[in-house]
């Protein structure tokens, strides 16, 4: 018989059928009737599934007894209604069979509350857990509605590369690829001589699949990326990881105004999209991690986003009645403090943030007419900060080869980017959303570390 996953046979509620299931037992309990109760979940959903054991089964005594958590099994069975509290159904086993055991004198996942720092130091059984189970679906349910998204606005998924020669941030934060033997570098006038490495240049791991988006977009129009992406820099913060996974839409023929648009319809069609496709997993969120998910995420769905300048921003933050570790005055870049005060506390709201300084933004943004300002745009939401990084892109070639000469980058890196200015140019903008952060936001997780499987932060790269 075929094994159907539990949440179709909870959702089922097909009183009277045979089921076959196989997970991993959560609990069990044993009655002195001789009845036994598992709790047996497969990871298809939150809930889990009772199976009631009866003494009468062959192995009751040789092995049932002895189940414990995180032992796995295999149970055929019939549906029926079950009598107790907190579950409508029950399979009434009619065998069961054990694939393996789990030694409770060492298997760390006990029936308690662990810390998640605990839990990341075992990503290999995390997994298992409430809170691990629902962020895995939940990154799978985001992944599929953000294809969803784009697909049904006639974007094209596109393909950008991991390793790069080029730095599409310009801030130099990046990991090298490099094949060269560490203890004997080939050396020209002191210097590594990336002539004889695998590429025959530096090479690195990608900050962002822009530039190459960009390059697609002024051929086929509106283009997406989604994929990882990897920062170098030595931020140990909750919202910081040196691999993440970036949402990157580019538009051809679109101004700022057009990307702002975008954002907002986005996070909106991805919030309502969890509202109503995740439901259990997003009640599980908000009842044991933060209590304000639902209607947080319900109240952006209904009243959307503030527009706000940076100077505007700037000014609220001068007066404001408030210690920040780090002072505010025009031109600084905002920190994660700043962001949350406006949000939270001023406006109570997620707000779009557009007109930054330029000399705080990278090389490729469009100058405005007072040419101290870019067509900058960033989505700030309460708790975290930054969730999306956007703008219109340069398309005048004068104006783009001074921006980087501005930024002392080397205008020959970035030969066939000021290209596409000199060959029918058009306006074009694009953003990037930090796909782990939307999922903070959703979850109410407050490290980031604890909504990717496998956290890569400085010095952490175990599992
Ligand atoms: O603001 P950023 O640096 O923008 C870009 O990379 C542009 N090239 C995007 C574009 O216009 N196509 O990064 C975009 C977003 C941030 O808003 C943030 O959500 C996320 O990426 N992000 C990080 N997430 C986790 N860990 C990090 N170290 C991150 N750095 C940026
Ligand atoms: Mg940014």
């Amino acid at each position: 018989m075929k094994r159907t996953r539990i949440v179709e046979v909870l959702t089922s509620e097909k009183v009277g059928t045979q089921f076959m299931i196989m997970g991993w037992v959560r609990t069990k309990r044993d009655s002195k009737a001789g009845l036994s109760f598992l709790e047996v979940n497969d990871g298809s959903c939150l809930s889990n599934l009772q199976i009631i054991a009866d003494e009468k089964l062959s192995n009751y005594k040789s092995e049932i007894l002895k189940l414990q958590t995180g032992c796995s099994i295999k149970a055929l069975g019939v549906l029926s209604a079950s009598p107790g509290k907190g579950q409508k159904v029950e399979l009434q086993a009619e065998e069961i069979a054990v694939f393996g055991w789990a030694d409770p004198t060492v298997y760390p996942l006990q029936k308690k509350r662990h810390s998640f720092e605990f839990l990341r130091t075992i990503a290999h059984l995390r997994p298992r857990t409430n809170t691990f189970g629902a962020v895995a679906r939940l990154r799978n349910a985001m992944s599929n509605a953000i294809h969803t998204f784009f697909q049904d606005r006639g974007f094209i998924y596109l393909h950008t590369p991991i390793i790069t020669g080029s730095d599409c941030e310009g801030a130099g934060e990046m990991f090298k690829v490099t094949t060269f033997d560490m203890d004997q570098i080939p050396k020209k006038d002191g210097h590594p001589d990336f002539a004889m490495d695998f590429f025959g240049q530096p090479a690195n791991l990608t900050v962002s699949g822009q530039l190459e988006a960009e390059i697609y977009a002024l051929a086929i129009g509106d283009v997406y990326t989604f994929g990882p992406t990897f920062r170098a820099e030595n931020s140990n913060t909750s919202r910081h990881l040196a691999e993440f996974w970036m949402v990157e839409p580019e538009m051809a023929f679109c101004d700022i105004k057009g990307d702002m648009e975008l954002a907002v319809d986005f996070l909106k069609y991805i919030f309502s999209f969890v509202l109503k496709n995740c439901k259990e997993d997003i009640e599980f969120f908000n009842r044991f991690i933060d209590s304000s998910v639902i209607e947080t995420l319900e109240c952006i769905i209904s009243q959307g986003f503030e527009t706000l300048t940076y100077t505007e921003g700037i000014e609220i933050l001068i007066k404001a009645d408030e210690k920040f570790e780090f002072p505010v005055n025009w031109g600084v870049n905002l920190q994660s403090e700043h962001e949350r005060y406006l949000c939270e506390k001023v406006l109570k709201k997620p707000i779009v943030m557009v007109d930054y300084p330029k000399e705080i933004k990278p090389f490729y943004m469009k100058v405005n007419k007072d040419e101290k300002t870019v067509r900058a745009m960033d989505v700030l939401v309460p708790k975290i900060g930054e969730i999306i990084g956007g703008s219109q892109r340069e398309d005048d070639y004068d104006t783009l080869l001074e921006r980087i000469k501005e930024m002392n980058l080397n205008p020959d890196d970035y030969w066939w980017y000021l290209e596409l200015r000199k060959f029918g140019s058009v306006p074009h903008a694009g953003f990037g959303l930090g796909f782990e952060r939307l999922i903070q936001f959703v979850t109410g997780l407050s490290n980031i570390r604890d909504v990717i499987p496998f956290p890569r932060t400085p010095g952490n790269i175990s599992f």
